[in-house]
């Protein structure tokens, strides 16, 4: 078969590999059982190819592991950190910066220092370990995404945009003063990785200040959420994915980053901002729960190696073959007619569970299910993202039900190949041929926060 487009392929080449373990049915299905049937609590050496999850999970550049050897680990005043510093304010723009040990970190110090018990939160869509902060400091987060956002078969540009009127609609009900900031996530990981305008950003920029609102950045995919303006935004066409990304930035006052997505890490994140009061009091707060405000619980070398991957991921060849990569992916599954979110998102392709196990009932978690049968039937992982991610309602008690109930096959950065893409996309036609036999599954053990992390399972025969 020749070739009938011109192929596009990584930039960089194999350096060092680590093998991967090929097992059989049997075993797989026997691991499964004993992890509950949730792919969080698989052992990682019986997986084959690891989609759970791209974060933490990139392979380094030689430029960041040459930086590892020159982690200062002083207590104080590491040098890892004033370079962090300055990248994060040359490329995002914003004048303070707290590191921490990852994403969840920053939200924490963030949540803590700026809601109030009875506050509430507005975000366009929420993310688990995000909205968890927020209400565990007080707050009610409310939705305030376009709804096209919770339709898997709605093709728009940017699905992760915010609705202002819903944004607006809740300032005049609450009052101004009961909503210290709004949350942007861009992309929108539980959306499918859906990216947001600049003009949305702009807009709501403008609005939030028009009532004292801060607007915070959950900046963790935005060079991702950059390079889609750059493709499909009128104006934008010529400009770099690192100018697109810092202005965006200058339409929001802080953000909260988990280093270990863009930037190529294992661990790390940072929180920034550019209120000097807010900063006061951020750093002040790091040193109680992550570390002195200079390492914020990270070694120099982590430090290093974080401000050194802020260079590589802004690089618009390295950021347009990771999000080609994620369509090539994509592109597969819908040639095949797998029912999957659309557009695909930059970081994941999302397999919509509820039809391609439209028999299995949502309190029977046919996310979950497809998932654990994925790794059962091939060994790729994957990850629920549906109403056991939603967890339950603070008031009710019953479950969250979303109206996304999916499944996320996540694409570590610079990790797989083209081939083991191939692999993992056969392996999901497979499963989708034998889609009728496949059952639910019962909950057996819930955790008290973000239960999908350890949450266990039995089939329903
Ligand atoms: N915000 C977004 C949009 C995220 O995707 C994540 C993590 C976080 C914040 C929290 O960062 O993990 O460093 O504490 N997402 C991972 C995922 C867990 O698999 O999507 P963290």
């Amino acid at each position: 078969m020749g070739l009938t487009k011109r192929p596009f392929a990584e930039p960089y080449k194999i350096k060092v590999v680590e093998p991967v373990k090929m097992t059989t049915r049997e075993y797989r299905l026997e691991k499964m059982r004993e992890a509950g049937y949730n792919t969080f609590l698989l052992r990682s050496e019986d997986v084959y190819i690891d989609l759970l999850t791209d974060s933490g999970t990139n392979a380094m550049s030689d430029y960041q592991w040459a930086g590892m050897m020159l982690g200062d680990e002083a207590y104080a005043g590491s040098k890892n950190f004033y370079y962090l510093e300055e990248n994060v304010q040359k490329f995002y723009g914003y004048k303070f910066v707290v590191p921490t040990h990852q994403g969840r970190g920053a939200e924490h110090l963030l949540s803590k220092t700026l809601i109030k018990q009875g506050d509430y939160v507005p975000g366009n869509m929420y993310f688990t370990t995000t909205r968890l902060h927020q209400e565990l400091a007080g707050g009610t987060f409310v939705d305030v995404i376009i709804d096209e956002a919770h339709d898997p078969t709605v093709w728009h540009p940017f699905k992760g945009n915010v609705d202002l009127q819903k944004f607006e609609d809740l300032i005049k009900k609450v009052g101004p003063s009961k909503i210290p900031y709004i949350t942007i996530g861009a992309p929108v990981n539980m959306a499918g990785g859906q990216p947001v305008s600049m003009e949305n950003i702009r807009a709501v920029n403008n609005l939030a200040h028009s009532y004292g609102i801060k607007v915070v950045f959950d900046a963790t995919r935005g060079v991702e959420n950059s390079y889609f303006i750059q493709q499909r935004e009128p104006g934008y066409q010529n400009k770099s994915v690192a100018e697109i990304l810092k202005e965006f930035c200058s339409y929001t006052d802080a953000c909260t980053m988990s280093g270990k997505k863009d930037l190529y890490v294992n661990i790390g994140g940072f929180v920034a901002c550019n209120d000097p009061d807010l900063f006061e009091e951020l750093r002040n707060l790091v040193v109680v729960y992550e570390g002195l405000h200079t390492y914020g619980g990270l070694a120099g070398r982590d430090l290093e190696a974080m401000a050194r991957g802020i260079e590589e991921a802004v690089k618009d060849e390295n950021i347009a073959f990771r999000v080609k990569q994620v369509e090539y992916f994509g592109n597969l599954l819908l040639e095949a007619e797998i029912p999957i979110v659309v557009p695909i998102g930059g970081h994941a392709v999302f397999l919509d569970a509820k039809r391609f196990y439209p028999h299995i009932p949502q309190n029977e978690f046919p996310a979950q299910r497809l998932a654990a049968d994925l790794y059962i039937e091939s060994g790729v992982r994957a990850m629920e993202r549906g109403i056991v991610s939603a967890g339950r309602n603070k008031i009710t008690g019953d479950h969250n039900y979303p109206k996304l109930e999916l499944v996320r096959l996540t694409i570590p950065r610079r990790v797989y190949t083209q081939s083991h893409l191939d692999v993992a996309a056969w392996a999901v036609m497979e499963l989708y041929r034998n889609r009728e036999k496949a059952k639910g599954l019962r909950m057996v053990f819930e955790p008290k926060y973000l239960r999908f992390f350890q949450a266990r399972f039995e089939p329903i025969e």
